[in-house]
């Protein structure tokens, strides 16, 4: 790996997985001290690897010390670090809604006013339209880089910026919020702003999470010439066919448009990122392969084919390298997560929608299944922890899929996704080179070129759990292969037997 994302390390109550933080300078009490940190920050330049730490400064905790003053008088000087505005005829100031449902609006008792929180009730937004916050969110950023840290991820990034009259949303928001969230006035301001006073006095890379950016957006954040963020993480690819907490059926064609279209935007001048999961989302294997015993291992190096050498800079989340898969829940009291128990209030207790129904989606949806313990081996809890109880349950299935296994067969995944980074570092190609979808209409076969100069090469997925025998467009023949993920290979050939789950990477 060249480095390593971080998920928030601060000190936290815990609210949202430390997404609610408390104190920015001070590390998870659970996690340890800024000795240790400081320690792993050393290991991990030793290794000649990068850091990027999670900036997360839409919101902080209502724990933390600056909400604590704000919320306790109308004229305390920390009052408009956050957003208090009076209700409307005793409801809440607009129609704003939480991501983790109900209103975006909290009545706070000491002084009736409402703040606005965007995520949990525990997660006030910040007032970025007040010069004094941005003063402080630049002093915490430089704090972490004078360490050496090598940049951020950020956030909910392009929700900073709040439309200072907070209309109502229009109606064809409804279910989709985060668009209309994304396009507050000052957000290119800002970002500029914290480049040119911070990111831009240090060597450091940034990657924007970017829920309800578009396509059309995206050069606005990322184009080279503006000064804005490197890279965002685009959604279109991994949200495909979901509808909150729902996944409604989606085809191949659908999800290789996603990558083109966004080849199309972002030309010479822009960059852009390749992920399948991470920890909002469920496990690779589950959501996009096959996790069945048959098919799991096939499909994970299948789908890890697809993330090394489609255009962008991949980003692997933990357990994936082993193929880890979804948790296999059965009731509300098995997650912790504040998404799934504020929407079971608010829809399941109000019988909108049966607990069957709900359950059955969070299997496939929850994002509690990329949260359970990283599986290290076959002992008790994956030997995540040697405590009777991991503070969330391990995968019943660690006692086959675990990293002691993982490294010691030479055909895991694990082993495959070293071939496949190794490969990608020494053909700049896969990197650099051109992309085109050669067939995108194929229902389950993915094809497609990386070209550089005179160098060509062909990547062949076959993204389903049945053979498919594939015609090479055109009759083109493919060349030798560099890559598979099957044994057995065919060359020099126009016609090729894939099997399910099938994974090449060919000279073309
Ligand atoms: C996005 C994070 O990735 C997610 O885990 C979190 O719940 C929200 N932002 C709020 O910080």
């Amino acid at each position: 790996m060249d480095g390593i994302w971080l998920s928030p390390h601060f000190d936290s109550p815990n609210a949202d997985n430390g997404y609610d933080i408390r104190d920015y300078r001070k590390v998870m009490a659970e996690f340890g001290t800024m000795a240790a940190f400081d320690e792993m920050l050393k290991g991990i330049k030793q290794r000649h690897m990068k850091l990027l730490l999670d900036l997360v400064v839409n919101h902080t905790s209502d724990e933390h010390a600056w909400f604590v003053e704000s919320r306790k008088a109308k004229d305390n000087p920390y009052r408009d670090y956050y957003i208090w505005r009076a209700g409307r005829d005793g409801n809440p100031p607009n129609n704003w809604s939480s991501f983790f449902s109900g209103s975006a609006w909290k009545q706070d008792p000491a002084t009736g006013e409402y703040y606005l929180h965007l995520f949990a009730e525990k997660q006030p937004d910040l007032n970025w339209d007040n010069p004094k916050v941005r003063n402080e969110v630049y002093d915490l950023m430089k704090f972490w880089l004078d360490k050496g840290v090598d940049g951020f991820r950020m956030d909910v990034i392009p929700f900073i910026s709040k439309d200072p009259a907070f209309p109502d949303y229009p109606k064809e928001y409804e279910g989709r919020v985060q668009y209309f969230y994304a396009a507050g006035p000052k957000v290119h301001d800002y970002i500029r702003e914290m480049n040119r006073e911070v990111l831009s006095q240090y060597d450091v890379m940034t990657v924007g999470e970017a829920f309800g950016v578009s396509l059309e957006q995206t050069p606005l954040l990322v184009d080279e010439r503006r000064n804005e963020l490197n890279m965002i993480f685009n959604f279109d690819a991994i949200r495909l066919g979901r509808q909150s907490w729902r996944l409604n059926p989606w085809t191949l064609p659908e999800l290789k448009a996603v990558y083109t279209k966004l080849d199309q935007k972002l030309d010479a001048h822009n960059w852009g990122t390749v992920f399948l999961s991470n920890h909002d989302n469920p496990r690779v294997v589950s959501r996009f392969g096959d996790d069945s015993p048959q098919y799991r291992v096939a499909s994970a190096k299948a789908l890890a084919t697809m993330l090394l050498t489609l255009k962008g800079t991949p980003f692997i989340y933990q357990g994936d390298e082993l193929a880890m898969t979804n948790y296999p829940f059965t009731k509300i009291e098995d997650f912790n997560d504040i998404e799934v128990k504020n929407a079971w209030k608010a829809e399941v207790l109000t019988h909108q929608v049966t607990a069957e129904d709900y359950i059955a989606s969070l299997r496939k949806t929850s994002r509690d299944n990329s949260r359970t313990p990283m599986q290290w081996d076959d002992s008790a809890n994956g030997g995540f922890t040697t405590a009777p109880k991991a503070w969330l349950a391990v995968n019943p299935n660690s006692n086959e899929i675990n990293a002691k296994q993982a490294v010691a067969d030479p055909d895991s995944v694990y082993h495959y996704f070293q071939k496949l980074i190794a490969l990608r570092k020494k053909t700049p190609a896969l990197v650099y080179g051109d992309y085109k979808d050669l067939d995108p209409q194929h229902p389950s076969v993915f094809a497609y070129t990386r070209t550089l100069g005179a160098l060509r090469y062909l990547v062949v997925l076959n993204l389903s759990s049945q053979a498919v025998t594939y015609l090479v467009p055109a009759g083109q023949k493919v060349g030798s292969v560099i890559l598979s993920n099957l044994p057995g290979k065919e060359s020099a050939t126009s016609v090729l037997r894939l099997r399910p789950w099938d994974a090449r990477v060919y000279r073309f």
